[in-house]
């Protein structure tokens, strides 16, 4: 059997029968759009942080661009973003009409903090902070760093990742999750949601999800359809039960690989000290990638790499970079993603672990 590095049909399989009893659920609602599914989700998202406001929207892409909305931030400001991260990042600042900076990261993968200090001026009204592959970004410094300087964190890739037992999306002003099947917390479809503890901030996503409307339903500011299906808010429901289990799989997996790795010429992106890295992804460096790669392949076990391109290698972004990018493409040309998700069998991770082995052994 082929072994995929994310694998959302066989974590959705192992939870088939309820899956199905709450998409039933929903069938039997008399109303079908922002209904109790969507508040019962923003609820376990409000209990789940510790927070006081959460809301479900469509995407992680849709969380990002209505955050940066619900700011106030004006056009053509600029918003200073890590160049390694999900295109997404990037497409959301420009949706919201404001001009990403791109800069390098650091040895985490997560946005570089010299360079940061260097490219913040008056235009800069905000910061991404994307905790890349579960792995947090130094945010306490990036607050200080910030001073007043608005901090959104984009937590795709980080749902239950912290550092110091304070959650990823706790720290910035306002946070954005997607719910993308292959993420930690996972939908059969779309689905993000944005986290705040300010209401007039809170207030303003609301209204932007739905039309700009106000209580009336009078539009007062331009605003979306961005609502959270409530299928997916029923899936999400059910499936936050166990999102700490499943992250402690993702964690105890990548334990198993690090020993077994331990003589190889593998290293990993740098993780900061008390931080809980929740492996959204497994990531790890070696030299000629694609070799390994290629090899992996051959044996049935397909990696991915997050990413090949960063976005200062995209046509689309490519006039945005606004440092030199040592780390994003060093990293960029020698990271793979291994296999790991909930569910994964141990034969499956003896079969990673021994193909790798073999590799170094020829190689
Ligand atoms: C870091 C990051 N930001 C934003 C997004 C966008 O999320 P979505 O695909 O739900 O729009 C993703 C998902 O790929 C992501 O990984």
């Amino acid at each position: 059997m082929p072994i995929f590095f994310a694998n959302p049909r066989s974590q959705n399989l192992r939870i088939k029968k309820k899956i199905m009893n709450v998409i039933s659920e929903v069938i039997l609602q008399k109303n079908y759009i922002l209904e109790n599914q969507n508040k019962k989700f923003e609820n376990n998202l409000k209990r789940y942080f510790k927070i006081k406001y959460a809301v479900g929207v469509n995407s992680g892409t849709d969380a990002l661009k209505i955050a940066i909305k619900s700011l106030g931030i004006k056009k053509n400001s600029e918003i200073i973003i890590p160049t390694l991260t999900a295109t997404a990042t990037g497409s959301a600042v420009l949706e919201a009409g404001a001009k990403p900076v791109i800069i390098d990261v650091d040895e985490t993968g997560n946005l570089n903090l010299e360079i940061l200090k260097k490219k913040i001026n008056k235009k800069t009204q905000a910061i991404i902070v994307v905790h890349l592959h579960g792995n947090l970004a130094n945010i306490k410094k990036i607050k200080k760093i910030a001073g007043n300087i608005h901090i959104i964190e984009d937590c795709a890739q980080s749902f239950g990742s912290s550092i110091k037992n304070k959650k990823a999306g706790t720290f910035g002003k306002i946070a954005c999750f997607s719910f993308y099947p292959t993420k930690n917390l996972g939908g059969i479809g779309d689905g993000g949601a944005i986290i705040t503890n300010n209401s007039s901030i809170y207030k303003k996503i609301i209204s932007l999800r739905q039309y700009g409307w106000d209580k009336k339903r009078i539009s007062k500011i331009p605003g979306y359809n961005s609502r959270l299906d409530e299928i997916q808010a029923a899936i999400l429901n059910l499936k936050i039960k166990y999102i700490d289990k499943d992250n402690n799989e993702r964690i105890k997996i990548a334990k198993r690989y690090i020993e077994a790795f331990k003589d190889m010429p593998i290293s990993y992106p740098k993780i900061l000290n008390d931080s809980k890295h929740t492996y959204h992804l497994f990531v790890i460096k070696v030299k000629n990638r694609d070799k390994l790669i290629n090899y992996l392949i051959l044996n049935k076990i397909y990696p991915s790499i997050h990413y090949k391109y960063a976005l200062h290698n995209m046509p689309s972004f490519k006039k945005y970079k606004k440092s030199n990018m040592f780390h994003a493409d060093k990293l960029t040309q020698n990271m793979i993603s291994l296999p790991l998700y909930p569910g994964l069998k141990y034969n499956e991770q003896k079969k990673v672990i021994k193909v790798i082995q073999k590799y170094f052994k020829q190689n």
